[in-house]
């Protein structure tokens, strides 16, 4: 296994305390995990389209030491025949998790690293969801679990963190400014971190979601893959898993991959839209999809640079057609999902709308986050 900076190319070893490229920095020089490929023996009848993630060890970059694994991952992938569109609808419903997001994909990669590593504490700054995802991946784990969140976190992702029990530092500002509170204070006390981006891990865990769609398609690649986008490292995790699995022969193509971002909250678009060279910026976001509001997206240059290489794109929707996409993705699918979780559907109408997606098309949405988390977002107590 070794690791390859975004920006500058330079070749790393895993290593203790490695997190980025030393010549890039935090921001730039996030790193990419590879594998041996051409010596991996793999086939399609090694997979199963039930069995949790860690099914596929041979391409994650630690084993497992968790006691919940069996909990994340595997979640399923439903099907809809002429919905919202679309002839063909799949919907990925990763509210089924441990912790009821995607992020214990990662979470789980984090603490088996931790455990392995040798560390006692953990930490992390998160909008909510991947917070509540490691104090809870956690939790039945030895190590003890530091968060940073902003005050706008949601009610159930708060309540997660204390029935957890994870020391909850809520930070005066948003998201990006929690980040970099935590980024100070866990290097400084030497803990583990677990915080998109800047751990290159993250990614690999994450990146099970592609390999579950496309085992569960029978290795039939759909043609679009819609997905919600805060920092970038969701996206560039899923278009990730999908190349992997061609390069291993698994499927002779990718998906276009669409990731979904809030009008108000879509720094990343912005940076993605002016081309290369993709320079960071940093502004004050909102949006009612508070996983989603992020105004200094981390793993932005993976993220456009993962984009433009597999045929990607990203749009941006207002927050009112969010908040329908919830409504509309329950009353047809059963599946109600917080407001990143349902902001995929509302992209996919703008699409359709635009003739960029065609009627005959086969879609995957994938639903990052269960609707329990935020029932405000529609007018539930919060
Ligand atoms: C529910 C949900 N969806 C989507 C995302 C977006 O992921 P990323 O920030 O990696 O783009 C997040 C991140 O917090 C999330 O919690
Ligand atoms: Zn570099």
């Amino acid at each position: 296994m070794g690791l390859t900076c975004i920006s500058c190319g330079r070749r790393y070893t895993k290593s203790k305390g490695l997190y980025y490229c030393e010549a890039c920095g935090s921001l730039l020089g996030t790193l990419v995990v590879d594998y041996e490929y051409a010596k991996m023996e793999v086939s399609r009848d090694m997979f199963s389209s039930t069995a949790p993630m860690y099914q596929f060890e041979k391409l994650l970059p630690v084993q497992n030491h968790s006691k919940v694994a069996s909990a994340i991952g595997g979640t399923p992938l439903l099907f809809f025949e002429d919905c919202f569109g679309v002839d063909r609808l799949y919907v990925k419903n990763d509210g089924m998790n441990l912790s009821a997001s995607f992020k214990d994909r990662a979470s789980i990669i984090a603490v088996n690293m931790a455990i392995e590593e040798g560390y006692d504490t953990i930490f992390c700054a998160s909008t909510g969801n991947a917070a509540s995802s490691l104090a809870l991946v956690s939790a039945s784990s030895p190590l003890q679990t530091v968060i940073f969140v902003p005050s706008t976190i949601p009610s159930g992702k708060m309540a997660q963190l204390r029935a957890a029990g994870a020391e909850v530092n809520v930070v005066a500002g948003s998201y990006d400014d929690a980040f970099d509170q935590s980024l100070e204070e866990g290097f400084k006390n030497g803990w583990y971190c677990r915080n998109s981006a800047v751990n290159p891990y993250l990614l690999e865990g994450k990146k099970t979601a592609a390999y579950e769609i496309l085992v569960q398609m029978n290795y039939q690649v759909p043609d679009y893959c819609l997905v919600s986008v805060g920092d970038g490292t969701v996206i560039s995790s899923l278009i990730k898993g999908f190349e992997e699995f061609k390069r291993l022969g698994l499927v002779d193509r990718v998906p276009c991959v669409i990731g979904v971002q809030a009008e108000h909250a879509s720094t990343l678009t912005k940076v993605f839209k002016r081309g290369e060279p993709y320079i960071p910026i940093r502004e004050d976001v909102h949006s009612i999809a508070d996983s989603i509001s992020v105004g200094y997206p981390r793993d932005v240059i993976k993220a456009c640079k993962f984009l433009a290489r597999s045929g990607g794109d990203l749009v941006t929707v207002p927050d009112h057609e969010i908040k329908d996409a919830i409504v509309e993705l329950a009353t047809r699918t059963g599946i109600f999902a917080e407001p990143a979780g349902a902001a995929p559907l509302a992209g996919l109408k703008q699409l359709l709308d635009q003739g960029r997606i065609q009627k005959e098309s086969a879609v995957v949405l994938v639903v990052t986050g269960n609707g329990l988390k935020d029932p405000g977002a529609i007018g539930g107590n919060s």
